[in-house]
């Protein structure tokens, strides 16, 4: 006899973003263009509700300042609630195993978020949870902030903005996360996307086998490489982030000369931006490390979204709740 409750079976499966592969194009537009409705929205003070009684469970291994917070907030607006989990404060941190919380939790939430390390993390969580994943940061990809990132493109160059051969955009740093899944955004949406990272720091090989992969069937264009000058030239979205990511930081004065001589170059300042196209946009999901990936005058520049890039990570954590909470 099993002890499985009647009904299980019958219920739809579940869906998790885990990577933005798990989306596809059309899903990706379609939540870009609601997180903008939902900004309109929640500027004329009109709200949608359709989280009230539900509840996000939100383990978080590693810092956050924007991606938690954007998420509690969201599940508030939208009339549901947020639980923030802590290693430390919770038995996860005394070694629970990851599948029995995952179990325990989708027992009492709507859906988890998760800030960990490894991608297969994620994956196991996805696997032992009865309720939708989302990847809220891993060491290898980050899509809940490429998806504001391309809400702000859209936003700020205005409708069909992400259609293939309008714009061209450029990842100036590590091939770490955000460029991983940069690399699958402009894959799945058929950008133009010119990579510049330093020797040694090459993008893992499987994200760029499958980003490459569907490029030729979408048509988009992803060239890496190892010049941050010709990388930027004639760009119309300039993207960067820290050269050290969390967990790999420096910790000796060798190590971060190391990291500094690396990475030597690889900053967007005042001169590299008068080689990208004429107005264009510069992104970076903070925190940033004013001096070394980019300049103060850039970061705080007109030419910087950065900061409706930020705000923008709030309506994408509303589009992407209600998208995996209330399907349908
Ligand atoms: N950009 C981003 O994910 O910021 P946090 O680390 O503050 O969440
Ligand atoms: N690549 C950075 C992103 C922080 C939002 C990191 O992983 O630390």
């Amino acid at each position: 006899m099993t002890l499985r409750p009647a009904g299980c079976a019958s219920r739809p499966p579940k869906r998790d973003l885990l990577s933005l592969f798990d989306l596809g194009a059309e899903t990706i537009r379609a939540l870009v263009d609601r997180a903008l409705e939902l900004k309109r929205l929640r500027g004329r003070g009109e709200q949608p509700q359709p989280l009230r009684g539900r509840t996000i469970g939100m383990i978080f291994e590693k810092a956050s300042t924007r991606t938690r917070v954007s998420f509690e907030v969201a599940a508030f607006e939208l009339g549901g609630h947020a639980v923030y989990l802590s290693p430390q404060g919770t038995q996860i941190g005394r070694g629970e195993p990851l599948r029995d919380t995952a179990r325990v939790l989708g027992a009492y939430c709507h859906a988890i978020v998760i800030r960990t390390y490894g991608q297969q993390v994620v994956e196991e969580m996805a696997r032992f949870a009865p309720v939708p994943v989302i990847n809220g940061l891993t060491d290898l990809l980050h899509p809940t902030q490429v998806l504001a990132d391309l809400m702000t493109v859209e936003e700020l160059r205005g409708p069909g903005a992400l259609q293939p051969g309008r714009l061209r955009f450029c990842w100036i740093g590590d091939a770490n996360n955000m460029a991983h899944s940069w690399m699958n955004a402009a894959a799945l949406l058929g950008l133009d996307l010119s990579l510049a990272h330093p020797w040694g720091r090459d993008p893992d090989a499987e994200v760029l086998r499958r980003a490459q992969a569907e490029a030729s069937r979408t048509g988009a264009r992803i060239v890496l490489g190892h010049d941050v000058v010709a990388a930027a030239a004639g760009r119309d979205v300039l993207s960067t982030d820290v050269w050290a990511s969390m967990g790999e930081e420096p910790e000796s004065r060798a190590e971060q000369d190391r990291l500094r001589q690396r990475f030597a170059g690889f900053c967007i300042d005042e001169e590299l931006m008068r080689k990208a196209a004429p107005g264009a946009m510069v992104l970076h999901c903070l925190p940033a490390h004013r001096g070394e990936e980019i300049t103060d005058a850039v970061l705080e520049g007109e030419q910087s979204a950065v900061f409706v890039q930020a705000e923008n990570r709030l309506h994408m954590a509303k589009a992407l709740l209600e998208h995996f909470v209330c399907p349908g």
